[in-house]
């Protein structure tokens, strides 16, 4: 398994969910502004290992849940509390799925059956949007790998996405999230969407108030919180803990891995051969999660006018410019189209575009070769991504109180 890089850099968002409250700066919106609020994080030690080989306070100490920098330190209300260590959500609630190991949650924050029963229930709920009329599964939806399908989508309040909106699957095991990480906590993560993707910006009070008036709210909040008292910050966290419960692994290609020669394809168990061997796919996408939790220039969209700069707007760093965090390969067969501006249309496309080496650019990482691959090794290879799709337990649609 490929080391994690964990890069010590600044974001913009203010990742304490609490100094976040009713501080502008944790946008939904891209940064390509200059953000000149940011500033270094401080450095947090080694880098974290994977959580199937390293116990929960090893993680928690490398992990940075960050402080609120520059201005919005200043203008949160409150100082920052201490980052939540990080901790394995228990087996009775999320049973460790192979090989993935168990899902990390922060210790202020571990899912319950029911916080992820009511995140579950909040995420499909339209009252949460703008006007009441937008919600999470607007855009995530069960069907299209919690993708939606499209190329690029439109937000709650009509302004059109500049980026792909992608999977939900295994988003618990992640370490930063947008295909920037510039959001640092899930929990962080979830309440820029809601404020951003739902366009319901400085409204979000009115919102909270709108599910707190739903008597049949009260019960399911009792239940995941000990209380019915229904706040922004509940909220956020039993949506975290619903996104927590999305995953995929045990896929044919585990089974396979695991000792059961037969569950996948000869071309298919040839095509594993290819991605680590001849094409090097797995320098990036490292399993067990096939990815490294790092980011890379590909060169996609460098031929824009304005091109996007990923994570260099991030870290302020022109040589980080077009660098986007390598997606999970895991059931990836289930949310075309595919990068980070949905430019790929199909799993065929994508693998192409790998294959080729990427796009010229000042920032191309060397990590990208073009690879010839004969027609039966670029199917082998392709049977190989299909062999990571995972049979998902039937999905029941909430009932929305
Ligand atoms: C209008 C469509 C849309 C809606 C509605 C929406 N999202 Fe998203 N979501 C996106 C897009 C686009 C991105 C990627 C944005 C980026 O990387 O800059 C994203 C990214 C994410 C990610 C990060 C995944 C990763 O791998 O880094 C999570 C988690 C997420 N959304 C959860 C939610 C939740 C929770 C809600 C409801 C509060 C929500 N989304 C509503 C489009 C949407
Ligand atoms: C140098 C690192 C690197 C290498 C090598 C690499 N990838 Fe990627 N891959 C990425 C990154 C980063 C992205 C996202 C790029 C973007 O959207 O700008 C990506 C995106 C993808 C996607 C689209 C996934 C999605 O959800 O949008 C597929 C499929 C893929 N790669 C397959 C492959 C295959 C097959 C190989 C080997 C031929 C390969 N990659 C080699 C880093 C890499």
């Amino acid at each position: 398994m490929g080391p994690r890089h964990r890069s010590n850099t600044a974001i913009l968002c203010a990742v304490s969910l609490a100094a976040t409250l009713g501080v502008a700066a944790c946008d939904e919106t891209p940064p390509d502004r200059a953000p000149a609020t940011a500033t270094p994080a401080p450095t947090s030690g080694p880098t974290a290992a994977a959580p199937t080989t390293t116990t929960p306070t090893a993680i928690a100490s490398a992990v940075t849940t960050g402080s609120p920098s520059g201005a919005a330190a200043s203008a949160a209300a409150a100082p920052a509390p201490a980052p939540a260590p990080l901790v394995a959500v228990s087996e009775a609630v999320l049973p460790p799925l192979q090989p993935l190991g168990p899902v990390m949650a922060p210790s202020d924050n571990v899912p319950s059956a029911e916080a992820i029963e009511l995140g579950k229930v909040l995420f499909f709920d339209k009252r949460l949007g703008k006007d009441g009329k937008f919600a999470c599964e607007s855009c995530h939806f069960v069907d299209k790998g919690w993708a939606d399908g499209k190329a690029l989508s439109e937000k709650g309040d009509g302004k059109m996405n500049t980026r792909h909106t992608p999977s939900m699957f295994n988003v618990g095991y992640q370490e930063a999230w947008y295909w920037d990480g510039r959001a640092k906590t899930l929990e962080a993560q979830v309440l820029a969407a809601w404020k951003g993707q739902l366009g319901v910006g400085d409204t979000l009070p009115e919102r909270v108030a709108a599910v707190a008036k739903v008597d049949g709210y009260k019960p399911l909040f009792k239940a995941a919180f000990g209380d019915e008292e229904i706040t922004t910050e509940r909220i956020a966290r039993a949506l975290a803990s619903f996104l927590r419960s999305l995953r995929s692994a045990d896929s044919p290609f585990d089974r396979y891995e695991a000792g059961d020669k037969k569950a996948i394809s000869e071309s298919a168990a040839r095509g594993w051969d290819v991605f680590r061997g001849k094409a090097a796919c797995a320098a990036c996408h490292a399993p067990p999660l096939f990815t490294d939790f790092n980011y890379h220039n590909a060169g996609i969209g460098s031929d824009k006018p304005a091109p996007d700069k990923g994570r260099g707007a991030i870290t302020q760093n022109a040589k980080d410019d077009g660098k986007f965090k390598t997606p999970s390969l895991r059931s990836v067969t289930t949310h075309a189209p595919y990068f980070h501006d949905g430019s790929a249309r199909t799993l065929e496309d994508a693998v192409d575009f790998m294959l080729g080496g990427g796009k010229a650019n000042p920032n191309l990482d060397s990590g990208y070769k073009k690879i010839e691959l004969s027609k039966a090794e670029r199917s082998d290879l392709l049977a190989f991504i299909r062999s990571l799709e995972a049979k998902q337990p039937k999905f029941v649609a909430p009932k929305i109180p």
